[in-house]
């Protein structure tokens, strides 16, 4: 198990105090691509949020690759985010003036923990995985909506963590890319051993996953 998740409960203050996950328990396994589906507002992102340690404002529990999330400071959090947690969104939010390659590199470049030359050696390799390895030098604006979301992959990857978050990857994509999106995903899972967990509203998207969990005004029905 990669992610335990207790009793978790959310409440919004704004603009009065709402309660939007209501006793949420879950458990992640290792290799597992799971799908969070549900209507718009039933508490998808939020649940995604806690899940990828951003938001640590839930009462429940919350452990992940061995750390008991709330029992972290906010720089152990930090640190620990950035090494162990890859994240994906709708909008993947690359940098449009740096190039695929320099928006790889970044989160590698934050950590620290490799010399330059082993990052890009190590961006280059995930370039070629995601067939990509030709445009390593295009700046990221000159690249099309699938292939910027396949950068912000791997640039969710070049960390190498073993908890991939991903908030509708796939939605303002085509059919066509949103196959490739999601068939890189599930390699991911199915040959690297790591879990992915997504939200989505394409139910081609969640009845292909290994497991699909339905979300209903903040409760979850596995
Ligand atoms: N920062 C916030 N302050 C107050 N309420 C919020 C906040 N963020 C979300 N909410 C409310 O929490 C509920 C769940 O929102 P959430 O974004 O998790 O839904 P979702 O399932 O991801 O929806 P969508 O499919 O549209 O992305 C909604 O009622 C939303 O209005
Ligand atoms: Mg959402």
């Amino acid at each position: 198990m990669i992610l335990e998740a207790t009793h978790i409960n959310k409440y919004f203050k704004d603009p009065e105090r709402h309660q939007v996950l209501h006793d949420v328990s879950l458990q992640l396994h290792d290799g597992e691509l799971i799908s969070v589906y549900g209507e718009s507002g039933s508490g998808k992102s939020t649940l995604l949020y806690i899940l990828s340690t951003l938001d640590t404002d839930f009462d429940g529990s919350l452990q992940t690759q061995g750390r008991d999330i709330k029992s972290l400071s906010s720089i152990e959090l930090t640190n620990f985010r950035n090494e162990h947690i890859g994240f994906v969104y709708q909008f993947h939010y690359l940098l449009p003036e740096f190039n695929v390659l320099q928006n790889i590199m970044l989160p590698a470049m934050k950590l620290r923990d490799r010399t330059k030359e082993e990052i890009k050696a190590d961006a280059m390799t995930l370039l070629e995985e995601i067939g990509m390895k030709d445009l390593a030098f295009r700046p990221s604006y000159k690249l099309s909506g699938g292939q910027q979301q396949r950068v912000a992959i791997a640039r969710a990857l070049i960390n190498n963590p073993n908890l991939i978050v991903a908030d509708e990857p796939t939605g303002n994509l085509d059919q066509k890319n949103t196959e490739m999106v999601f068939e890189l995903l599930k390699d991911i899972t199915e040959n690297k051993g790591k879990t992915v967990v997504m939200a989505t509203h394409n139910p081609k998207i969640y009845k292909n996953s290994h497991r699909a969990i339905e979300m209903i005004d903040g409760f979850v029905r596995l």
